[in-house]
């Protein structure tokens, strides 16, 4: 679907409401990479890490593998630190916050794959929307420097500021037909490649997504 697939070293929004697997989709992205001996970053800040390792680790994701580095930035009560020196109550301020953080880890290590899941959260944290535009350009921008394949994830269906800033946007649609619910990923957008543009089934299975992409929905 992505005649031959991503382009390494930028930013991709991964769409969907609840349960459609973009969490699931993200690990994988995350996965391939740890297979090529990749030290890759998943920051979660909806699903508390240890729950998540939980259930990857059922879908057979090697998710204890060193080089899978996991960092919760989910809601706490108690300030809680996150990266050495940040607190949540911190991130929860903003954006700004975790720009720096991420940049600082970043700088530490070298990651090919960033995943910050869902990016949803942050958006909720900030309350105007200009600086939130205004900070979400700016760490593309930084990100850009690190030379990472970034994927964010989305709750929101409205096109919005992330749409038009990433190089590439994937849906995944949950349809109810007869009873049965039938599940279909797409590729909105993709810059600097040809892709297909259909929107093709996919099911979740015990060993992740699988996408059956010569086939049809309907
Ligand atoms: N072992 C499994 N077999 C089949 N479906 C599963 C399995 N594990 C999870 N799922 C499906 O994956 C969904 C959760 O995917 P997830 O990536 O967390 O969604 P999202 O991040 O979009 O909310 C569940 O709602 C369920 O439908
Ligand atoms: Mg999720």
């Amino acid at each position: 679907m992505l005649n031959g697939g991503l382009i390494p070293g930028r930013a991709y929004l991964i769409k969907g409401g609840p349960g459609t697997g973009k969490t699931i989709l993200s690990i994988h992205f995350l996965m391939e990479g740890v297979k090529n001996g990749e030290k890759v970053l998943y920051i979660t800040l909806e699903e508390p890490i240890e729950i998540l390792k939980e259930d990857m680790r059922k879908l057979g994701f090697d998710i204890d593998n060193p080089l899978f580095v996991g960092i919760d930035a989910t809601p706490v009560k108690e300030k809680r630190s996150i990266f050495e020196g940040f607190h949540y109550e911190e991130f929860a301020k903003g954006f700004t916050e975790l720009v720096r953080a991420v940049r600082e880890r970043l700088k530490e290590d070298k990651f090919t794959r960033v995943v910050i899941d869902p990016i949803t959260m942050i958006k909720l944290t900030m309350e105007d929307e200009l600086e939130y535009r205004r900070t979400f350009l700016a760490f593309l921008k930084e990100i850009a420097n690190y030379n990472v394949t970034l994927f964010l994830t989305s709750e929101v269906y409205e096109m919005s500021i992330e749409d038009y800033l990433v190089s590439g946007v994937i849906e995944l649609k949950t349809f109810e037909t007869g009873g049965k619910t039938v599940r279909g990923i797409k590729v909105v957008k993709f810059r600097g490649s040809d892709f297909d543009e259909t929107m093709r089934p996919y099911k979740i299975t015990s060993s992740g997504i699988e996408v059956y992409s010569e086939e049809t929905i309907l």
